[in-house]
C-alpha cells in the first residue's frame, strides 16, 4: 500500500525522504514523489515506477530545504502516471499534500472546487485537499487542515507542508496507519515505522481522529477542535537488521526459513507442558467472560482467512463452540448475528487491513468482544481491539505472507487449547497437544533441511499453466493457502479444493497437463483421501503428495512425494504448509517473478 514520510530538522530533507520511501518499497507501489519547502517556495519531484527515476529526477534538479513530504502511491483511483504521483499541489502552488486512503466524497468536493475556478490536472481524490486547503486557507495551516478535514469523508493519512505557514507539517489520521518520529532537533511523520527507524525509536502512534503539527523542535497533538491530546511515545524493539534480507536471496525465502524460530516465539512464555494448558496475557478476558462465549467469529481476509479456517476447527474440535469464519469484505456489509456472547477473532499480520478493521469495528458496534491475532505491535487493530494475541512473527517484508500463517495457527491452538481447558478438555489431552506445539520448530527446521527437494519439484513443474491443491479437513485450508501462494507470486492459476469435492466438476479438469497436489498426512481421513488420489490418477493427472510416512496406499499413484514430520492431526497445517510456501517460492523464482512485490499485489491493503 501507500507510504508516507515527512522529515522536518536541521539538514536537507530529500535524503531523508528517499531513504524512508526505500524502507517502504516493500508494501508495493507504482510511483512515488517529493514536495519541500526551498526558499519560500514549494518544490516538487514526482516520477511513475520504482523510486530509482525518483532519485534520477532529484538528482537533474535537487532540491535543498529542510522540511518535505514524500510518498510511495498503489493506485486506487487513475492509472499509475506521474501526473498522478503524489504529493498533490495546490492550484497557487502553497500547498502540498501526500496521502494514504480514499476521500469517498471526492467527486462532489471536486465539482465544488471546480465551480470556485479551480482546474484538476490529475484523476487522483487526493488533488481535491490541496485545493481544498488553499480555499479555505486562513489562519494556521493546522487550522485550515481541520477546517479542511471537516468536509472530507472517507479515509486518509495525510501529511501537508505549505509555503503560507513554513516551518511546520501538518498530519491528519483517520483509518490509514500514521505515526511521529521524535528525533533530536528533528522529527518524522510516516505511515510505517520502518521507514524512520534508522533515526529514532521513539514514535507516537496516531489515532483516528487526530491532528498533529510537527515542528523541527517538537511536536502537538489535536482533536478535531484543535484541542491537545495527549499521546503515549511508543519505544520500538525491532532492528533495521531483521527487515534485511539476512543473506536470502529474497525477503520471502528469509521469511520461511525463519519459521523455526517464528513458531517458537509465538509460543514463547505462553505454553505450560505440564498443565497442558496456554497462558495468553492479553486476552482482557474473565473466566466468566470466556465460560460465557457461546459463539464465535472469526474474520479475515486472504491467507489469514484461511488460518482463520484452521482456528475453526481446532476451536469446534476442543471447545464445542460454533465458529463461523467470514472474508471480513463480506461480513463488514452483512446484517450478521452477534450476541454479548459472541466473540469475534480478527486475524490480521498487518493490523491494518481496511476489510478487516471494518469487520472488527461491526462487531464492536453488535456488542461482541473482540481479539485481535495481529503481528505488527501498535497496529490500528491491535490498538482498537478488545484484548489481543501479539503474533511475535517479526517484521513480514514479502508480499506473500508465510512465516505470519504459522504463527497465526498456533495462536489459534493456544487460544483453543486454553478454552478448551477450561471447557473439559482433559489434562492429558491438553498435554498431547501442548507436547507437540512444543515440537513444531524443530520438526519445521527438519523440513526446511530437505528444501531441495522441492526445488527439485519446482523445477518440473515451473511450466504448468494450471496447478490444483486437494486436501481433506484441516490440511483443506492448507490446500488452499498453498494454491494462494503459487497464484500471487508465479502468475500462474492455481485452485485448493476440498479433496472429496473434486469430483463434483473440477475433476474435469484432470489430465496429463493438469499437476495436483495433495496435502495428505496421515490423519484421520488418509484413507478417503487415497481414494481421491485413486481417481486423479486414473485421468492421468501428475501427482504430488504431501506425506508423513512411507505409504504403502500410495506406491504406484503418486509422481513426487514430500515427507513430513508427523503431528497431531490439528497441527499438521503448521507442517505441510511449508513445502507448500516453499513450492511456490521456487517455481515463481525460476519463472523471473519479482517474489517479493508480486505485480498488482500489495503487503497490506488498507482501502476497500
Ligand atoms: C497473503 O499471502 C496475501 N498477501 C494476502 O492475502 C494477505 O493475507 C491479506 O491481504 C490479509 O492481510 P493481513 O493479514 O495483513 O490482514
Amino acid at each position: 500500500m501507500c507510504g508516507i514520510i515527512g522529515y522536518i530538522g536541521g539538514k536537507t530533507a530529500t535524503p531523508f525522504l528517499i531513504e524512508g520511501l526505500k524502507r517502504m518499497e516493500y508494501r508495493g507501489y507504482d510511483s512515488a514523489g517529493v514536495a519541500v519547502l526551498d526558499a519560500g517556495a514549494i518544490a516538487t519531484r514526482r516520477a511513475a515506477g520504482k523510486i530509482a527515476r525518483l532519485e534520477s529526477a532529484l538528482a537533474a534538479a535537487p532540491i535543498a530545504g529542510t522540511t518535505g513530504i514524500g510518498h510511495t502511491r498503489w493506485a486506487t483511483h487513475g492509472p499509475p502516471t506521474e501526473r498522478n504521483a503524489h504529493p498533490h499541489l495546490s492550484a497557487d502552488g502553497t500547498v502540498a499534500v501526500v496521502h494514504n486512503g480514499i476521500i469517498e466524497n471526492a467527486n462532489a468536493l471536486r465539482a465544488a472546487l471546480r465551480d470556485a475556478g479551480y482546474e484538476f490536472r490529475s484523476d487522483t481524490d487526493t488533488e481535491v485537499v490541496a485545493h481544498l486547503v488553499q480555499e479555505l486557507f486562513e489562519g494556521s495551516l493546522e487550522d485550515t487542515v481541520l477546517a479542511a478535514l471537516a468536509q472530507l469523508e472517507g479515509t486518509y493519512g495525510l501529511a501537508v507542508v505549505s509555503s503560507r505557514d513554513p516551518g511546520k507539517i501538518v498530519a491528519a489520521r483517520k483509518g490509514s496507519p500514521l505515526l511521529i518520529g521524535i528525533g533530536e532537533d528533528e522529527h518524522f511523520v510516516a505511515s510505517d515505522a520502518s521507514a524512520i527507524l534508522a533515526h529514532t525509536r521513539q514514535v507516537v502512534y496516531l489515532d483516528d481522529g487526530d491532528v498533529a503539527v510537527i515542528e523541527r523542535n517538537g511536536y502537538r497533538v489535536l482533536d478535531a477542535n484543535a484541542a491537545p491530546l495527549a499521546r503515549h511515545v511508543h519505544k520500538i524493539d525491532w532492528d533495521l537488521a531483521a527487515i534485511e534480507r539476512g543473506g536470502f536471496a529474497h525477503f520471502m525465502l528469509k521469511e520461511i526459513f525463519e519459521q523455526p524460530q517464528t513458531v517458537e516465539n509465538a509460543m514463547r512464555g505462553r505454553l505450560i507442558l505440564e498443565d497442558g494448558t496456554s497462558k495468553l496475557g492479553g486476552l482482557n478476558l474473565s473466566h466468566e467472560q470466556l465460560m460465557a462465549i457461546d459463539h464465535i467469529i472469526i474474520t479475515a481476509c486472504g491467507t489469514s482467512w484461511h488460518s482463520g479456517l484452521i482456528g475453526k476447527l481446532m476451536i469446534e474440535e476442543l471447545c464445542r463452540i460454533p465458529v463461523a469464519v467470514e472474508y471480513a469484505s463480506e461480513f463488514r456489509y452483512r446484517n450478521p448475528i452477534v450476541s454479548a456472547n459472541t466473540l469475534c477473532i480478527v486475524i490480521s499480520q498487518s493490523g491494518e487491513t481496511a476489510d478487516t478493521l471494518a469487520a472488527m469495528r461491526e462487531a464492536k458496534r453488535r456488542g461482541a468482544r473482540t481479539l485481535g491475532f495481529v503481528n505488527v505491535v501498535g497496529s490500528t487493530i491491535a490498538r482498537e481491539d478488545d484484548g489481543g494475541i501479539y503474533l511475535h512473527a517479526g517484521p513480514e517484508i514479502g508480499v506473500a505472507s508465510t512465516k505470519a500463517f504459522t504463527s497465526q495457527v498456533v495462536a489459534l491452538a493456544l487460544f483453543a487449547l486454553k478454552l478448551a481447558r477450561k471447557r473439559g478438555l482433559s489434562v492429558t489431552r491438553g498435554m498431547e497437544i501442548a507436547q507437540a506445539l512444543h515440537a513444531l520448530p524443530a520438526q519445521i527446521k527438519e523440513i526446511l533441511d530437505r528444501a531441495e527437494q522441492i526445488e527439485h519439484i519446482a523445477e518440473e513443474f515451473k511450466r504448468a499453466p494450471n496447478f490444483l491443491y486437494l486436501g481433506r479437513g484441516v490440511n483443506f485450508p492448507v490446500a488452499l493457502e498453498g494454491a494462494l501462494k503459487l497464484k500471487e507470486i508465479s502468475y500462474i492459476h492455481a485452485e485448493g479444493y476440498p479433496a472429496a469435492e473434486m469430483k463434483h466438476g473440477p475433476i474435469a479438469l484432470i489430465d496429463e497437463m493438469m499437476p495436483v497436489v495433495f496435502v495428505a498426512p496421515h490423519d484421520a481421513v488418509f484413507d478417503k483421501v487415497v481414494s481421491n488420489v485413486q481417481e486423479v490418477k486414473a485421468r492421468k493427472g501428475n501427482i504430488i503428495a504431501i506425506t508423513s510416512r512411507d505409504e504403502a496406499a500410495l506406491k504406484g499413484l503418486v509422481d513426487y512425494e514430500f515427507r513430513i514430520p508427523e503431528t497431531v492431526d490439528l497441527l499438521m497445517p503448521v507442517l505441510a504448509s511449508v513445502p507448500l510456501q516453499l513450492l511456490a517460492y521456487y517455481i515463481a523464482v525460476k519463472r523471473g517473478s519479482n517474489v517479493d512485490q508480486p505485480r498488482n499485489l500489495a503487503k497490506s491493503v488498507t482501502v476497500e
